[in-house]
């Protein structure tokens, strides 16, 4: 009778010690809005925002940032916008506020894709020079200037445009990662890409192709032509049909949508295929966990069959950012750019990308 007493009374209390750690980490999370800041000596205009919420983006003056010893600064031509960053702006799905800020943004800086010129080099950089064309992924890049780590940034193909090389480090990464290193595609091979036309779906129907797969896109009928013209070999209108009531079995599916459930798609995989879930869900369906729960019925599922599948997180790194550059130098892949903003259109562009029907990349120049 005295335990059960004792540990009512322990729940009661670690309870309590919850709920009051969460009031008071809510009412004290904070940012470098609250702080108050000199006006910048060597300034740069800067997305930034105090509060979650679209209508809290602003152009701001901030201090152009100084390289450290391993950085180079480079002055920002074009960023690209991903759906990565309407995560931050909304604070969606709910559970990754516990990380970046419950109240506000604990970061009030956005963006990271960007192309552009190095300006200056951290002293242990030997590199880049001054004046050499990069792209790659930085977080703070919806500015006029940004320092990223030398080995985190790319030359950019000379054949290529600013806007159209800022568009590749988080889209065009994660369509290298998903189709040849989770999907393991071969030569010959059946893959599905589901959501073919957005942004990684673009870069991921050139990359199969450039892998020697045979590639079937999924999109509406507006894009069916463009996704052809990137080299699809067979296109579904998912207006008009559901790839996963057909009688074709894929060896991959990389999945873009999340919009069936892993049983269907399960259901037109070969027997030793593999589903790759690289994200889904519109800005205005998040709620309290997204599609965080997907990744974890698959691992539930998985002992019990002989497919694969599971969820891919990029990882951008300088490699890949090469090896990306060669296959757009080379002109098998061509990044798709479907609309350009000027950074003070900002909200307009996140508006347009929130709709989740960009044709390619939604991109922003600096002036
Ligand atoms: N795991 C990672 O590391 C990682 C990295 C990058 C992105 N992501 C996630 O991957 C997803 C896609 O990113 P993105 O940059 O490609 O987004 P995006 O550029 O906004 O593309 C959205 C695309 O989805 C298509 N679409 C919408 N409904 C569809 C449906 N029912 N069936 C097929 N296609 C449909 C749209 O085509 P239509 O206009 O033809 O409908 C549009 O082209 C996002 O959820 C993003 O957060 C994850």
């Amino acid at each position: 009778m005295r335990i059960k007493h004792f540990l009512k009374w322990s729940a009661s209390l670690i309870l309590l010690a919850l709920i009051t750690w969460g009031f008071i980490a809510y009412w004290t999370s904070t940012n470098d809005c609250e702080r108050k800041t000199e006006a910048p000596q060597n300034p740069m205009k800067a997305v930034v925002y105090c509060d979650y919420g679209l209508s809290n983006l602003k152009l701001e003056e901030v201090e152009v940032p100084v390289p450290t010893d391993d950085q180079v600064l480079i002055r920002v031509h074009a960023a690209s916008i991903n759906p990565y960053d309407w995560h931050f702006i909304e604070g969606t799905p709910t559970i990754m506020r516990l990380s970046v800020g419950l109240r506000k943004p604990k970061d009030i800086r956005l963006g990271v894709d960007f192309a552009g010129t190095v300006e200056a080099i951290g002293k242990n950089v030997t590199q880049f020079q001054p004046g050499d064309e990069v792209f790659g992924g930085k977080s703070g890049a919806f500015a006029e200037y940004v320092c990223a780590r030398a080995d985190r940034v790319a030359r950019k193909p000379p054949n290529l445009t600013f806007e159209q090389a800022a568009s590749v480090n988080i889209a065009g990464m994660t369509a290298l990662q998903g189709v040849r290193d989770k999907g393991q595609v071969q030569p010959g091979q059946k893959i599905l890409i589901n959501g073919a036309s957005g942004g990684v779906g673009t870069f991921a129907v050139q990359i199969a192709k450039s892998l020697g797969a045979d590639v079937t896109g999924v999109c509406s009928g507006k894009n069916t032509e463009m996704v052809q013209s990137l080299g699809a070999d067979h296109v579904i209108d998912y207006t008009k049909e559901d790839f996963t009531k057909g009688d074709q079995r894929y060896d991959v599916i990389l999945d873009n949508v999340a919009n069936h459930s892993l049983a269907e798609c399960r259901h037109v995989l070969t027997e030793k295929g593999r589903y790759v879930m690289i994200g889904g869900g519109g800005a205005n369906e998040q709620g309290l966990i997204g599609i965080l729960a997907r990744p974890l019925q698959a691992m539930i599922m998985s002992p019990f069959m002989s497919q694969k599948m599971g969820m891919m997180m990029a990882k951008s790194n300088q490699k890949d950012l090469n090896f990306l550059g060669e296959l757009m130098q080379s002109g098998k892949v061509k990044p798709i750019i479907d609309r350009t903003y000027k950074l003070s259109e900002i909200r307009q562009a996140i508006a347009y990308l929130e709709e989740g029907h960009a044709r390619g990349k939604v991109v922003l120049t600096m002036e």
